[in-house]
């Protein structure tokens, strides 16, 4: 078989491979889309703190099962499935507490592990989730990154109480977006790309506000009356503008849900968080979301549709990488295809 190989930092290509053995606790999966992520863009370029080398990249894919482990009870020959590609140690204190998406030893397959781009793929039966045979598999392979969506609104606890504001328009930003609308809460988005804020209008976004023209916080007084947002969703991956998440925008109460992971060190003053009794929280991949996110689905209260901007065959994944790197204005999501 065929895989996608990120052998070290700039250095992408097509291998052959032996199709994976199984063992019982698995099945084998033929892969049939697979997303183009940034997070797979940061481990082409060696920006990506987590990942090791070589590596089968690839953690948003979907696939046919086509062999079953003796053990296992989830899934039979034919099966669609989106694969969890959070792995836990289940008895670390993160599981216990029910938070296995930041194990100790969280394990994340494209990233420790291999991954997605390759023609058959074992998966441990904990990650299967079942699909719909009706969803096109290019539009199931966005679950994943829907399951990032899912995960946030929860950890910011959003409601259709909320003014929220998120910075950055990017798949994960617009994804956002949608659960918030999807949800009921008033939104205002932030970037840097008018493409993108065009996306965010058609989207339902009440405010677009592109960063280079207007400054945020004004346009903050205005559209909260001087309140502030209640919850602020930093997807923009920059420090700075994190910075002015915590010091001028949120209200009182106000939380702060963070996305991006730059290693960038940036002042901060105490008074801005207990002053407003801030919450400033982490978010992490996902904590078992995809039944969440398969549901939304069915029920089209999401638009994967309007995510997906671009599919390439999977051989020519390092053409599909240079498009992504070289068309922010066009690109959302790019899905490879198998
Ligand atoms: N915590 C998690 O589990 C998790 C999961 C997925 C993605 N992420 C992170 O979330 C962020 C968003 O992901 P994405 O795939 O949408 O990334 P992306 O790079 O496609 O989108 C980021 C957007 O931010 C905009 N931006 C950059 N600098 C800006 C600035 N100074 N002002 C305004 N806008 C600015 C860009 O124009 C872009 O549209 C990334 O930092 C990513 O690493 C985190
Ligand atoms: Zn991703
Ligand atoms: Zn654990």
């Amino acid at each position: 078989m065929k895989a996608v190989i990120v052998e070290e930092p700039e250095k992408i290509s097509v291998v052959e491979r032996e199709i994976p053995e199984i063992t019982a606790n698995q099945v084998l999966l033929k892969v049939k889309a697979a997303g183009i992520c940034g997070s797979d863009v940061g481990i082409y370029h060696g920006k990506n703190a987590f990942a090791t080398y070589p590596r089968v990249v690839g953690h948003e894919f979907v696939g046919e099962v086509v062999k079953v482990g003796a053990n296992v009870k989830n899934a039979i020959v034919g099966d669609h499935i989106a694969v969890d590609p959070v792995v836990s140690c289940g008895h670390c204190y993160a599981c216990k507490i029910g938070h296995h998406n930041v194990c100790q030893s969280v394990n994340v397959m494209g990233v420790h592990r291999d991954g997605g781009y390759q023609e058959y793929v074992a998966v441990d039966q904990d990650q299967l989730n079942q699909i719909s045979k009706d969803i096109p598999w290019e539009i199931a392979a966005t679950i994943e990154p829907y399951s990032i969506g899912a995960q946030v609104a929860h950890r910011g606890r959003l409601t259709s109480e909320d003014t929220v504001l998120i910075c950055g328009a990017g798949p994960i930003g617009l994804i956002i977006l949608q659960v918030a609308k999807m949800k009921g809460a008033k939104v205002a988005i932030l970037d840097i790309v008018e493409s993108r804020l065009e996306k965010a209008k058609q989207m339902g976004a009440d405010l677009v506000v592109n960063g280079k023209t207007t400054d945020i916080v004004d346009a903050m007084e205005r559209f909260t009356n001087g309140e502030g947002f209640n919850l602020i969703y930093e997807a923009t991956g920059n420090v700075k503008i994190l910075q002015t998440c915590i010091q001028k925008l949120p209200s009182q109460a106000g939380r702060i849900v963070v996305l991006g992971f730059s290693t960038v060190e940036f002042p901060i003053r105490q008074v801005d968080i207990m002053s407003k009794e801030l919450e400033i929280i982490g978010t992490r991949l996902n904590n078992y979301r995809f039944p969440e996110v398969i549901h939304w689905f069915k029920e089209g209260k999401v638009q994967p549709k309007e995510i997906v901007t671009n599919t390439f065959h999977f051989t020519d994944a390092d053409k599909a990488f240079k498009y992504n790197d070289e068309n922010l204005d066009k690109v959302l999501k790019i899905i490879l295809t198998f």
